[in-house]
């Protein structure tokens, strides 16, 4: 028997990089690679890259440091890397490490089958659909940082589970000063509505209940091909056998009354609204150039309220922004207390090279970038909690997808139960639930009444149990 070749992927960021990584598998198997979860075993380790923060760069240079000298000691080893270092970095990165095979840009996804083939097998090159149309592949050339005719090849995601991403619209052209996204993932793109259609059709077929539309500007979806966003949510919507939809990430400037309204009409439209506000002081926003006000934002998040009773409001933040005052902060601090975030991802301002705001005068120094950090971290962390125990006592809708890791071995989907086990699941609003249950199982959706709280989960009782 041939032995298959083994691949193993390492995913940094975001979750449009984790669908990335689900595409990626899919053109890995087809093109003759097994899968698995033990780099040590693999024959080609592909990095997808983010380069949103130093930090995360940092980590992938981390990573390719360690890959290359275990290339230089064993040879047998293929590395790949793509994402956004890869279009940013493109061939420095072969420069810093020789022993990368190939780099494929983010544009280039779609291209992955035919560099494979190239790279395996240069006698017999194949045609790329990128840059101009139809270029050859050329021998020995290891940097694909071109734009692709495609998004995505025609492939099918073909996995298992109850939840997945969909990714929906690729690119951002917002700008925002201290963004890397625009320069790494080029202008907005929609994927066709018949191809997103097709995919979910698919995903529920294999088990799926919920999926969550991915865009770095979702609601700019369709501008570029004539569609609409609202037009798309509707024929999700009446997907058989779809449960749950979510949507990432929203801009708060696209966010109107009107798009408001008609959530309620969509039930399966979790009532989950991720907004960035990224800074709660005007000034800042300003610099930032997000394109709306302290107040507008405010506006943004009653309107939600109104319409339903009890939303989860998420958002982004970045402190210690160039030329962010003492009382720049103090703005933030206090529209955080005023909203009453469920939950905010906090993020200490990381210089980006090629961003407008990388060149601002009044960079500020790291120690008080961190004290900011912890500050705002510890406020938000008492809101989470406050807000977590005011739903004890209350009824979830509950979907679960996991069986808690800390309760013994894991439960396939289907086991029947004899034993109370202990399941992780997620309410509309995406909290964590954890439930101990005799009868129920992975993949269920139930109606929970909520026991106990922390800042970052919830327990509770199955009400027909
Ligand atoms: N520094 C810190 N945080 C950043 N983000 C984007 N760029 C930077 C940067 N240069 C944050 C924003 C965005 C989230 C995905 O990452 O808050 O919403
Ligand atoms: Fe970056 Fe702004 Fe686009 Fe978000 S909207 S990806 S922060 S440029």
């Amino acid at each position: 028997m041939i032995q298959k070749k083994m691949a193993h992927i390492i995913t940094y960021g975001c979750q449009m990089n984790k669908y990335d990584s689900d595409v990626i598998s899919r053109i890995l198997e087809e093109s003759g690679y097994e899968l698995t979860d033990d780099e040590k075993c693999a024959s080609l380790v592909l990095i997808n890259t983010c380069s949103i923060r130093k930090h995360a760069e940092d980590k992938v240079l981390s990573k390719l440091g360690e890959l290359s000298n275990r290339k230089k000691d064993t040879h047998d080893l293929r590395i790949i890397v793509s994402g956004c270092m890869a279009q940013r970095l493109g061939n420095k990165l072969v420069h810093r490490f020789p022993e990368i095979d190939i780099v494929v840009g983010t544009g280039m996804i779609a291209e992955l089958p035919n560099i494979l083939k190239g790279n395996d097998n240069p006698i017999n090159l194949p045609l790329l659909r990128g840059t101009n149309p139809l270029t050859p592949f050329n021998k020995g050339e290891k940097v694909y940082t071109g734009e692709s005719s495609c998004l995505y090849p025609e492939t099918h995601i073909n996995k298992r589970g109850l939840k997945s991403y969909v990714s929906v619209i690729l690119g951002c052209d917002n700008y925002c000063s201290y963004c890397i996204v625009p320069y790494v993932r080029g202008k907005p793109r929609s994927r066709k509505p018949v191809e997103i259609i097709r995919e979910i059709e698919l995903l529920v077929k294999t088990g799926h209940k919920e999926i969550t539309l991915l865009g770095q500007n979702i609601l700019a979806y369709g501008r570029d091909i004539n569609e609409s966003f609202v037009r798309l949510l509707r024929d999700i919507h009446s997907i058989d056998g779809l449960m749950r939809i979510r949507f990432l990430t929203s801009h708060p400037r696209d966010i109107t009354k009107d798009l408001i309204d008609v959530f309620p009409e969509l039930p399966k439209v979790c009532e989950h609204f991720h907004l960035p506000v990224q800074s709660g002081s005007d000034r800042v926003l300003r610099l930032m150039g997000r394109g709306y006000t302290v107040d507008h934002y405010n506006r943004i998040v009653e309107e939600i309220r109104r319409v339903y009773p009890c939303p989860s409001i998420t958002t982004d933040l970045i402190v210690g922004f160039p030329g962010e005052t003492v009382d720049d902060f103090e703005d933030t601090m206090k529209l955080v207390k005023e909203i009453g975030f469920d939950t905010a991802f906090c993020f200490k301002y990381s210089p980006r090279e090629g961003t407008p705001a990388c060149k601002f005068h009044d960079q500020l120094p790291e120690e008080e970038k961190a004290r900011r950090l912890k500050e705002l971290l510890d406020v938000q962390k008492a809101i989470s909690l406050q807000i977590n125990q005011a739903l004890i006592g209350s009824v979830q809708e509950v979907l679960f997808d996991e069986k808690n890791p800390k309760d013994g071995a894991p439960l396939a989907e289907g086991a029947s139960l004899t034993n109370e086990c202990s399941l992780l699941g997620r309410t509309r609003g995406d909290k964590v639930v954890v439930v101990s249950t005799k009868t129920h199982r992975i993949g269920d959706i139930g109606m929970v009444s909520i026991t106990e709280a922390n800042n970052w989960s919830l327990k509770g009782v199955f009400v027909d149990e």
